[in-house]
């Protein structure tokens, strides 16, 4: 109800809408629409009241409110159904609780703050309070256990689009799951799956983005390798907007693999962002550890090398650094 009531206010934003049609238009009494416009309120929404002319919505609080992402994604796929929490231990591991209970596929957890934030390897990733995004998506797509690694080049072709887009930052990727800005990460993805040995059960897709985090309160070992978008436009960024253009992004991307087995645009993108590629690099795989050249992606997202001997081999998963 309190969704609606905001989805009626947002599309009259500036217009006053009386008390007597928000009840009619909602089907609540008006002592529930003035309720749901208290709530509003005390959660940060500036709402101008004056008898007889009604509601009149000035300013929206720049929070995560689920309410008002869902009203604007406006899908019915990713992110029709977002829980947002104040504090948790990590989303990526409140998703998968969710998919073993069976959430819908495209369902979205987001938290102002996680206190076991994990990284890729066993790391755990710092996740302070309201300055990030700390978020995990579930997805039950109909797909090879083999396959998963597409999703992780799906999602950062999408958040190098996004942040592009609503910040004009202008991140490059780290192959496979790194999105930087002058070589310091302010992105990294956590995809994690529940399978059995030829089918998928779920898999989460965990975002953390460094949006207005204070790159000043880092661990010193952190500083020197992690960076925050506010530090590279200089002013505070909308979450929201962020987010928002995410969750757009990877419902395209994902959907054209989804439905037309092609992650080509997605490639596309991390080649054209790519700070790897034509660089020498070293890689990291469990305890082994290449030099090459990083020459292109395949067109199932793996990256191709010319090893020190000349040869050409391809490489699935691993740490690159430049
Ligand atoms: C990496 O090591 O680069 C991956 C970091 C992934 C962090 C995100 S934050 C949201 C989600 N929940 C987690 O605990 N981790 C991922």
């Amino acid at each position: 109800m309190k969704r609606k009531v905001l989805e009626a206010l947002k599309k009259n934003k500036d217009i006053f809408i009386s008390g007597e049609e928000l009840s009619r238009k909602i089907g609540v009494t008006r002592t529930a629409v003035w309720k749901h416009i208290k709530q509003l309120k005390e959660e940060g929404y500036e709402i101008e009241s004056i008898s007889r002319k009604g509601y009149r919505l000035l300013k929206e609080p720049d929070t995560l409110d689920p309410n008002a992402l869902i009203i604007e994604i406006g899908s019915n796929f990713i992110g029709k159904h977002i829980y947002h929490f104040d504090s948790v231990d990590s989303t990526n591991t409140i998703a998968k609780k969710m998919a073993a209970e069976g959430a819908f596929d495209g369902t979205v957890i987001i938290a102002e703050e996680q206190i076991g934030g994990r990284g890729r390897l066993g790391r755990s990733w710092i996740s302070p309070k309201g300055t990030g995004i700390w978020m995990s998506i579930v997805l039950r797509p109909n797909i090879e256990p083999t396959e998963a690694a597409k999703i992780t080049q799906i999602t950062a072709a999408a958040v190098a689009n996004a942040i592009r887009k609503a910040t004009g930052c202008e991140v490059g990727i780290k192959w496979p799951n790194d999105i930087i800005i002058h070589n310091k990460k302010v992105c990294g993805i956590l995809t994690e799956m529940g399978a059995e040995l030829n089918s998928v059960n779920y898999i989460i897709v965990g975002i953390g983005i460094n949006v207005n985090v204070d790159i000043k309160e880092f661990p010193e070992e952190v500083k020197k390798i992690a960076t925050s978008i506010r530090a590279c436009v200089g002013k505070e960024i909308s979450r929201k907007d962020i987010v928002k253009e995410i969750l757009l992004e990877f419902q395209k991307l994902y959907l054209d693999f989804i439905e037309n087995k092609n992650i080509k645009k997605s490639i596309d993108i991390c080649k054209k962002y790519s700070v790897t590629l034509g660089k020498q690099v070293k890689i990291k795989n469990r305890d082994k550890e290449i030099i090459a050249e990083a020459i292109d992606l395949t067109e199932d997202g793996q990256l191709l090398i010319k090893n020190e001997s000349g040869e050409m081999q391809t490489v699935i998963s691993g740490e690159v650094s430049v």
